[in-house]
């Protein structure tokens, strides 16, 4: 397996260009699942996740072809409705063909997906919201089982806020009969991705980026041409990486609106932020870090996707804070592995109490979650000698070439093929 060696002290100068949004291809990729016809996505992140969704769809007979950033779905030749536990254990986000697959063939058979890393997250509200829509669904030998005759609009309430739950729904209602609305929907860009991507091919949404969405059905769909948003998450990453490293940074590419509640911590943290047009940040770092305290929340608060990484920077502030993780019940796995390179943390069922050291040392770390790999590897810039960071196909999961972006900002990084 592939680690990242990493050696810390150098500031990061420069610029760079973030990649497509991993969160927004994924429910995007499985939205061509709703048409016949050869739907085309551009700045489409090169990442194993989306490989895993390729994978998925060609099992299901679709068509995909893929060249750089440039990825061809054509679903004409969808044939199986059949998602399998060897494909969907690889990626959790595989339960987003459920909702297009019962819209489309009025059954679909896919794995539950069942836990990770970070946390049980079950999928009862997509399953309630789908039968609130008509569908009958049946729990059998770990795979959901669901059949319909066309979906029927309804009002759907979600308990808590589910993102991938929201992007289900409002797939499966798209060729429903009639009015759905999705109430306390989530209102992440990646749902207003999705939104304006399913109108685009002739759905009639309205509501996406508030907490209430209203879908009206419509009798079929046509394939589209589509640019993927920029990633937030490795906006968000670059950015606390520069500041981490007392660096200056440009990012290119960016969204910057989409990571407000990110730039508003980092400010607070002492970094100088300035946002030049639609799409490029500079972020200049400061030889003082200040204490932030923090509770991440469903956007437009701050995301869980960045807590690992932000409290790589808190790890080294001047002062204490507690950072919250109110989203995923068991997100503090990189806390043992941070604290094995010198970081003094404490943690309180989701509370971490992080007390500021003037230096990290690097230490052979791992980690079993995406972003718990980042966090390591941004420790990495700012410890001491070398640190590596093993189990990178996590890392590979959803950051494109993450290593190649920083060392072309200066840091000394490097992979090494295992
Ligand atoms: N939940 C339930 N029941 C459900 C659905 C969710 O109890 O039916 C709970 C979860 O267990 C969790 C909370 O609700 O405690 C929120 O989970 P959500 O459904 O919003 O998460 P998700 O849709 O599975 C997406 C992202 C995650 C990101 C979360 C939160 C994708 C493919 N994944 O997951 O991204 O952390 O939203 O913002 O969009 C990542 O990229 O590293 C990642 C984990």
């Amino acid at each position: 397996m592939d680690k990242i060696l990493v050696q810390g002290g150098r500031k990061l100068k420069g610029e760079v260009r973030v990649s497509g949004s991993k969160n927004a291809a994924l429910p995007i990729l499985a939205s061509a699942l709703l048409c016949d016809g050869a739907n085309t996505y551009t700045n489409v992140p090169m990442l194993r996740d989306i490989k895993s969704t390729l994978e998925l769809l060609s099992h299901l007979g679709v068509r995909c072809e893929k060249q750089e950033h440039a990825v061809q779905v054509d679903a004409s030749t969808l044939n199986n409705h059949d998602a399998p536990y060897d494909l969907v254990r690889k990626m959790r986000a595989s339960i987003l063909v459920l909702g297009p697959l019962l819209a489309r063939l009025k059954k679909a058979r896919v794995s539950l997906p069942g836990g990770c890393a970070i946390g049980a997250r079950p999928i009862n509200l997509h399953l309630k919201g789908l039968v609130s829509l008509g569908a009958d669904i049946k729990l059998d030998h770990g795979y959901v089982e669901a059949s319909c005759d066309r979906l029927k609009g309804a009002d759907i309430y979600f308990d808590m806020v589910t993102v991938t739950g929201t992007e289900n729904l409002m797939m499966a209602a798209v060729l429903a009969e009639g009015r759905t609305v999705l109430h306390n929907a989530a209102r992440e860009p990646e749902i207003v991705a999705l939104a304006n991507a399913l109108n685009q091919m002739g759905a009639n949404i309205t509501g996406a980026g508030t907490s209430e969405i209203s879908i009206e059905g419509v009798e079929s769909l046509k394939p589209i041409a589509l640019d993927i948003i920029p990633d937030r998450i490795e906006t968000g990453t670059i950015m606390t990486a520069a500041a981490l490293t007392n660096g200056d940074v440009t990012i290119l590419g960016a969204q910057p609106e989409h990571v407000q509640s990110i730039i508003d911590k980092l400010r607070l943290a002492g970094a100088q932020i300035d946002i030049y047009n639609d799409e490029t940040i500079r972020i200049q770092g400061r030889e003082i870090i200040k204490s932030v305290d923090l509770k991440t929340l469903p956007y437009p608060g701050f995301p869980t996707d960045m807590q690992a990484q932000f409290m790589v920077l808190m790890s080294v502030a001047k002062g204490s804070c507690l950072i919250s993780e109110t989203i995923f019940e068991n997100r503090f796995i990189h806390v043992s592995e941070l604290r094995r390179m010198g970081a003094d943390i404490t943690v309180s069922g989701n509370v971490a109490l992080i007390k500021g050291v003037s230096t990290l040392s690097g230490a052979p770390v791992m980690a079993t979650d995406l972003r718990a790999s980042a966090c390591l590897v941004l420790a990495g810039l700012v410890a001491e000698n070398t640190t590596e960071v093993n189990r990178v196909y996590h890392l590979d999961r959803g950051y494109e070439s993450l290593e190649l972006k920083l060392e072309s900002l200066g840091a000394a990084i490097q992979r090494v093929k295992g």
